[in-house]
């Protein structure tokens, strides 16, 4: 492993201001929590940050909503993070929050600093303002519609829809989130980071030197430095968040950008009083960022300027190593739509099944593409491979034992070379292992692990302990001493990713908790002769079909409860206005009649004519009609039409039209036919 004497592991500090869910931690916190516990078992000095952030507009929108003040809903969620954090087993060494006193203090004198030394432009800019809310409107307080896809609803800051980050200025008819006004624009001052004076340093520290970070990073860092970096305001008009101290600042606070990362100092400095600067200004520490990747130009650019410009022996990351999103069921988790699994309820309505998530999560994390999550894949992760695999063949060592002999490890009384050749493989894919943790690889980490298991089955398969034991009760033992020795290896090699499991193990193997060393796996002395094995219970449960069509159903509900809300507030299309008065002979005069599509083929050579052949009770006949666009030919074939027949004949591209398809325009521009809602006859006269 590298040359660095301790680490410091960062996981994105997840806004407080609703849940956690799933995609919160097979981005963030599941990988970040492996690496950690592999590195502790290491014997790495490590320290892992974990924290709230609580500031930030969306914050105060939601406690305005809710009649409350913010304080209140980061209090609520930070609660609701931190204990559900804790339950899955996130081994974070402080969890703490940006509204601590500590924080407004650290983030506060950062600032200062920067701003005495004269690192920020003070600058002067006209802002939208809502005149009726008396208030400036920052980031989400304006929307609009998006200038890159159109869509309607986009912040000021980004469109969730297409992802992009925006300007308040590129909005298209903004209008004030708290009234729905038109806002005005007014004067205000702020302040800068001019990261394009850190564009070349930024440049030769990333993309030269850093080449080895992952290509999603890599990439995002190359695009935004490519396409220039422009200063970045660091103050907003707001009244949650930490005071600018500057004076003359009154009504401004931070930029929530800005004092979130120094968060991660601020909690090191509550549980490090003393030492927390070996943590941050050591060249000895390296200093891992683990996030999602909207959080990739905060951590690898906007971060690492701030702590350049500050000096003073700040360290920057080593790596990023950012995952993509997960989708759920084929669909973007979303808040708003709550689509999601939301962690605390996984809690409640899985008891006992954390290593289940943990796992699924990691073997599936969305590394290098988004991924999706289903709750199916879930299911067969988990039964055909914890259960299956991993569980079931400590199960069979350890019943094996104590049938044989009486859970105790059994004397290598036999040996042979199977044996010997199963136990190098753990080498090998210890080292595997090894590799892909110290890579950021979790995904192919965990299929190593599981590799692990795959061998000792195929051992026990090939070795039959059961019928072995029959005849040779010493090759018997040599064998269960060999599938212990496996289960012990299993039990260290699943440690960082299901650690509760390998907490069970450890109590069936009668070991305590400090063989869970990096060293040990492979170290095939752990068991002695002799030693007692507790009862054997089952790793895993399984995970049956209620459980998972539960899950199901709940989404399913979800989806139709969003349908309602969509149908409720959707907007009446805009109907054409009624034409000028017509008389009854003006009506009469047109045959309308029902027909029956008999053939029909494409125009060739065009994009929206079909050339129709029906059948109208008087005659057989050919139209040809404009809807190739929203039908095919086959579509049409035996449908029943209504048309207008005695429409004077015109030549259409060569070929004669007698008559018209009636069509219904839809409010999105879509042409439909009328179909009768029963069959009729042919010919049918309509009026
Ligand atoms: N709250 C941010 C998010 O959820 C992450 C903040 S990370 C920090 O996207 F570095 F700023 F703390
Ligand atoms: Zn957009």
């Amino acid at each position: 492993m590298s040359e660095y004497k301790r680490y410091l592991v960062t996981s994105a500090l997840p806004y407080a201001n609703g849940p956690v869910h799933i995609g919160h931690l097979a981005g963030v916190y599941v990988p970040a929590d492996i690496y950690v516990r592999y590195l502790r078992m290491c014997g790495k000095e490590v320290f892992f940050v974990g924290g709230s952030d609580e500031h930030g507009v969306p914050i105060t929108i939601k406690a305005r909503k809710q009649g409350c003040s913010p304080q209140d809903i980061v209090d609520k969620y930070h609660k609701l993070i931190k204990e559900s954090f804790e339950e899955l087993g996130i081994s974070f060494d402080i969890y703490s929050r940006t509204s601590s006193k500590i924080h407004h203090k650290t983030s506060s004198e950062f600032f200062e600093k920067l701003y005495k030394e004269g690192k920020f432009i003070e600058k002067e800019s006209e802002q939208y303002y809502d005149e009726q809310a008396h208030q400036f409107l920052a980031d989400r307080y304006i929307v609009g519609t998006c200038p890159k896809c159109g869509a309607e609803g986009a912040y000021g800051d980004q469109c969730e829809k297409c992802g992009c980050t925006l300007s308040p200025d590129e909005l298209i008819n903004p209008h004030s989130a708290l009234s729905g006004n038109a806002p005005i624009k007014k004067k205000t001052k702020h302040w800068y980071l001019p990261l394009d004076q850190y564009e070349p340093w930024l440049r030769e520290w990333i993309l030269e030197g850093h080449k080895e970070w992952k290509t999603n990073v890599y990439g995002q860092c190359k695009s935004w430095l490519d396409g220039g970096l422009l200063p970045r305001a660091v103050s907003r008009d707001l009244d949650w968040g930490v005071p600018v101290p500057v004076e003359g600042a009154e009504g401004k606070v931070l930029y929530v950008w800005f004092d979130a990362p120094i968060g991660y100092i601020s909690n090191t400095i509550e549980a490090r009083p003393d030492d927390w600067e070996k943590w941050w200004k050591s060249e000895d520490t390296k200093m891992v960022h683990f996030i999602g990747k909207d959080n990739i130009v905060f951590h690898c650019i906007v971060f690492p300027s701030m702590l350049k410009a500050y000096g003073d022996g700040y360290i920057l990351p080593d790596n990023v190593p950012a995952n993509e999103f997960l989708n759920l069921e084929g669909d973007k988790i979303s808040t708003s739509r709550n689509w999601a699994v939301w962690l605390h309820e996984y809690l409640r309505e899985m008891p006992g099944k954390q290593d289940m998530l943990r796992y699924v999560l990691c073997a599936n994390a969305p590394e290098t593409k988004d991924n999706d999550f289903t709750w199916k894949d879930f299911q067969s992760r988990c039964n055909s491979e914890l259960v299956a695999i991993y569980g079931n063949f400590v199960n069979r060592a350890i019943v094996l034992t104590h049938k044989y002999f009486d859970g105790k490890v059994p004397a290598d009384a036999a040996p042979d070379a199977i044996d010997r050749q199963t136990l190098e493989q753990v080498g090998v894919i210890k080292a595997r292992l090894s590799d892909a943790l110290e890579n950021y690889k979790f995904r192919e980490a965990v299929k190593e692990a599981m590799n692990l298991a795959r061998l000792g089955n195929k051992y026990l398969t090939e070795t039959e302990p059961w019928k072995v034991a029959k005849s040779d009760m010493d090759r018997c033992a040599s064998i269960l001493r060999t599938s212990l020795k496996i289960c012990v290896d299993l039990a260290i090699a699943f440690a960082p990713f299901t650690p509760f499991s390998t907490e069970k193990l450890l109590g069936m193997l009668n070991l305590p908790k400090d063989v869970l060393k990096w060293d040990n796996l492979g170290n095939h002395d752990i068991l002695t002769e002799g030693h007692q094995l507790e009862k054997a219970e089952l790793l895993f449960a399984k995970v049956e079909d209620d459980v998972i069509q539960a899950q199901l159903d709940k989404l399913a509900a979800t989806k139709q409860a969003n349908l309602k809300e969509a149908a409720a507030n959707a907007i009446p299309a805009p109907v054409e206005p009624q034409k000028s008065e017509c008389t009854f002979e003006d009506f009469e005069k047109m045959d309308i009649r029902t027909a029956t599509v008999l053939e029909a083929e494409r125009v060739p050579k065009t994009d929206k004519l079909l050339k129709l052949t029906i059948d109208t009770g008087i005659d057989k006949r050919v139209i040809v009609s404009g809807i190739a666009q929203y039908y095919t030919p086959e579509e049409m074939v035996g449908k029943q039409i209504s048309i207008l027949a005695n429409l004077a004949p015109r030549k259409i591209r060569g070929i004669e039209s007698k008559g018209m398809i009636l069509m219904a325009r839809q409010s999105d521009g879509k042409m439909r036919f009328i179909t009768p809602a029963e069959r009729l006859d042919n010919g049918a006269t309509i009026g």
